[in-house]
């Protein structure tokens, strides 16, 4: 069955362009091998228990392992690292190689130089559209107060000033 949009998708994309976000790496390890993708969907959700979600296109390479994973992490990306960004936003097979990060204890990736770390235990997900939503539980934090945030807004990085 096709999806009927009652808007015009350039007018719904300019719309929702107008939320400033953060920017961040949510990570995972199936079957050994790491995966990692840049995104802006990351939004907490409840306190308790602690729960936080994203949304992750149907369409991408780490789909399946999201999908099959119990762990992931959230990197939440500071202002000088529009590099690492740029970098898991590109659909490559192997894109921890040469980046910085520690495993966990369920060899989870962690980014060094985030400027805060969720390590989580998936809790749900669901079907939304072209996208599935991933909800996670929150189990360990980490938090750097020295650093600012990456912000994305208009199609591009700002720093907050
Ligand atoms: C700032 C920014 C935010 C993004 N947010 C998301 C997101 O929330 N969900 C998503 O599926 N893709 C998002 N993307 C696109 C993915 O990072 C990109 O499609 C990536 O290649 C997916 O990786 P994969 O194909 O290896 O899974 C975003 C890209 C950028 C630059």
């Amino acid at each position: 069955m096709g999806y009927i949009n009652i808007v015009n998708i350039d007018d719904f994309k300019q719309a929702v362009g107008k939320f400033p976000t953060g920017v961040c790496v949510i990570a995972t390890n199936y079957q050994d091998q790491l995966f990692g993708f840049t995104a802006n969907s990351f939004v907490s959700v409840s306190l308790e228990p602690a729960l936080i979600s994203f949304y992750l296109d149907k369409k991408s390479y780490s789909l399946q392992a999201f999908y099959q994973a119990d762990y992931f992490t959230v990197n939440i990306l500071s202002n000088d690292q529009t590099d690492i960004s740029n970098h898991f936003a590109r659909s490559l097979k192997d894109k921890f190689q040469g980046i910085s990060y520690q495993l966990n204890e369920h060899d989870t990736p962690l980014l060094d130089g985030s400027i805060s770390a969720l390590e989580c235990e998936k809790y749900n997900h669901m079907d939304c559209g072209d996208h599935v939503l991933f909800v996670g539980q929150v189990q360990k934090v980490k938090v750097d107060n020295t650093k600012h945030p990456l912000v994305y807004y208009g199609k591009k990085y700002r720093e907050l000033t």
